[in-house]
């Protein structure tokens, strides 16, 4: 299992440090939030342009912001490597992750959890991942909400069935307890905020190692 720890999740007083402990994972994951498509604001550019500097760790930039086509070139040249747009928050998801490819970037696309997965099986082949939102999108330290789990299942038979080699990640209430039971879907990543970073930063290191043998 791929870990991807969530920075939200982090103490900002001291964002390199955080990264640094949790520098052992496959992927950082840097939510941006726009207080328009989700009820809060995060960070954005200036951000994670200034981490980059610190860090070579694979950049997960996940986008809850309006119309993300305004700023894909913003994001990549601050640093993202792979940068997710929401399914649900442009007309012009294809475009979106054609454009993300063309600078060079892995694209990823994201559903909330109303959102059927079936509605973007057309666009499967531009996706280099798949985020599904396993609860509503804005805060981190939610509940999983375990229906939505199905999705990661119908996604794994697709990626079978067409040869597609997207990766499939889940967002949100992901912990050690019940890592497992995701994995069962078929989840080949996991973004984990409040799951990793309640742990002292000297005990990150240990925690991400056994949940990347889960899987
Ligand atoms: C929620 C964010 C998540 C969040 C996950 O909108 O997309 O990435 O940080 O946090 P936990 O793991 O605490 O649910
Ligand atoms: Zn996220």
């Amino acid at each position: 299992m791929k870990i991807a720890p969530s920075l939200l999740a982090s103490d900002f007083n001291s964002l390199c440090d955080e990264i640094q402990s949790v520098s052992c994972a496959d992927l950082l994951h840097l939510d941006v939030m726009d207080g328009i498509f989700v009820p809060n604001i995060s960070f954005g550019l200036p951000v994670i342009s200034s981490i980059r500097k610190k860090s070579d760790m694979l950049f997960d930039v996940h986008l809850m912001i309006t119309e993300p086509e305004r700023y894909l070139s913003e994001f990549a040249a601050a640093g993202a490597d792979y940068i997710t747009v929401h399914q649900e928050s442009t007309e012009r998801a294809a475009e979106c992750l054609k454009t993300i490819r063309s600078l060079g970037k892995k694209a990823g696309l994201s559903v909330k959890p109303l959102t059927p997965v079936q509605e973007i099986f057309p666009l499967l082949p531009l996706c280099d991942l798949v985020l599904v939102m396993t609860v509503e999108p804005g805060f981190g330290g939610q509940k999983l909400i375990p229906d939505c789990l199905e999705k990661v299942r119908l996604l794994a038979d697709r990626k079978k069935e067409t040869g597609l080699s997207f990766l499939i990640e889940a967002d949100g209430g992901i912990g050690g307890e019940n890592l497992s039971y995701a994995a069962s879907f078929g989840l080949e990543a996991a973004v984990m905020g409040s799951a990793l970073f309640r742990f002292a930063p000297e005990r990150r290191a240990e925690e991400i190692h056994k949940l990347q043998a889960i899987g």
